[in-house]
């Protein structure tokens, strides 16, 4: 019995630690981080060093896969740009940071809605096939301003 009792210990402090050892190295092996998993990171002081995110706005995209890449800067209390247009019928993948604190990302009317964190870079990709003015609107609490930070998607009767 006291044999029995030792080879059941061994295998459940084996088991263990056989438990562990994958654990941490699932964590952390092929570039994953505990954090935030294949989601891009930024330096939240240096936002405006990212050639992507210096001049936020529509740009033609260079993958087939869009239309256009679409960058907005969040930040108490706008967003940048102001307003954009986008021609009807586009893929856009959006592309959003904040140098700041949390912010939302939610466009009216659509499934696009996502949460904007500092250090973080928000993707989503969206087809804009309504034409219409749509609301893009903070749906976090940032602070004093929240509630007029919003900024203006035209999208416009573009190339069918
Ligand atoms: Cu930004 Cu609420």
């Amino acid at each position: 019995m006291h044999k029995y009792e030792k080879i059941w210990l061994t295998f459940g402090t084996s088991a263990l630690v056989i438990f562990l050892v994958i654990l941490g190295i699932s964590a952390v092996h092929q570039g994953h981080s505990p954090a935030a998993s294949g989601i891009e990171t930024i330096n939240p002081e240096h936002v405006r060093d990212d050639a992507r995110f210096k001049e936020p706005g529509l740009y033609e995209a260079e993958s087939d896969e869009y239309d256009y890449e679409l960058y907005f800067v969040a930040s108490a209390f706008q967003y940048e740009p102001r307003e954009v247009e986008i021609p009807k019928g586009s893929r856009v993948r959006i592309h959003v940071t904040t140098p700041d604190v949390i912010h939302g990302f939610e466009i009216a009317q659509t499934n696009v809605n996502m949460m904007v964190e500092p250090g973080l870079i928000s993707k989503y990709t969206a087809n804009f096939n309504k034409e219409g003015e749509f609301l893009i609107i903070c749906n976090e609490y940032c602070g004093v301003g929240h509630t007029d930070m919003t900024s203006l998607i035209k999208v416009t009767g573009g190339e069918e």
